[in-house]
């Protein structure tokens, strides 16, 4: 399995604001498709062993998330700041054959997220300046119910020595402790807080990246 996180957008000449619906409706508009269409290897490895029930995923991007979730019989909702990425969302669950539910949402606005509560919440590689991102954490934790789990997914800052070209500035991307420290135990307990390793295909040949992994489940 191999999910393309290139971020060729780093080789845009536009300046990088990768929290808004203009940047990310350019940005799929660019090409007919940015992502491979396969899940995350990390929501695959999460995910895989719970029993199936209600989903959101907080920025779908093209929706192989949100697909991937559908198939393993969970009932799927996919958000998005961009338009085109929900359309594209809809498209592949119709190729597929699954059910997956759409709404625009921009996780900065400041408003809960539509739905829910849900059994699982996940979000990958949603990068936002850290004090927009602890804002869009609680918003995500306050749509998962009593018993589910929230997955948070992203680039660890180790990657900015890794070779690998991101564009996301220094403040973007995070650590696995960074997101633990924003949820109180008393409310959640920690079932993964990871930072693995994996090889990543690039222009620049094959780069070995970290990515910050945590699971949280709502007590
Ligand atoms: C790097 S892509 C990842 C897409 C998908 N989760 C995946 O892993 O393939 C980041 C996604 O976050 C979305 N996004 C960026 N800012 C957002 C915001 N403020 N609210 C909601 N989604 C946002 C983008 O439109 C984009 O689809």
């Amino acid at each position: 399995m191999s999910h393309r996180h290139e971020h060729e957008h780093e080789q845009t000449e536009q300046p990088f604001a990768p929290h808004t619906r203009e940047f990310w409706d350019h940005r799929y508009g660019e090409s007919q498709r940015v992502w491979s269409g396969n899940p995350n290897q990390r929501l695959v490895e999460q995910v895989a062993g719970l029993t199936p029930g209600t989903a959101l995923d907080v920025g779908c991007g093209e929706g192989a998330d949100a697909v991937w979730l559908a198939s393993q019989g969970w009932t799927t909702t996919g958000v998005d700041v961009s338009v085109v990425a929900l359309e594209r969302t809809a498209a592949h669950a119709a190729e597929a054959g699954v059910q997956v539910a759409t709404a625009p949402y921009d996780v900065l606005a400041g408003e809960p997220l539509p739905g829910g509560p849900y059994d699982l919440v996940t979000s990958h590689f949603l990068h936002l300046p850290a004090e927009l991102r602890h804002a869009a954490y609680a918003h995500m934790a306050d749509a998962v119910a009593p018993g589910g789990r929230l997955l948070i997914v992203g680039h660890h800052p180790a990657d900015h020595e890794s070779g690998v070209r991101r564009p996301h500035g220094e403040g973007l991307m995070f650590t696995a402790e960074e997101v633990v420290g924003c949820f109180a135990t008393d409310d959640w307990e920690t079932e993964v807080a990871a930072e693995p390793r994996r090889v990543q295909q690039t222009p620049d040949g094959p780069l070995e990246v970290t990515d910050t992994v945590v699971r949280l489940r709502r007590r």
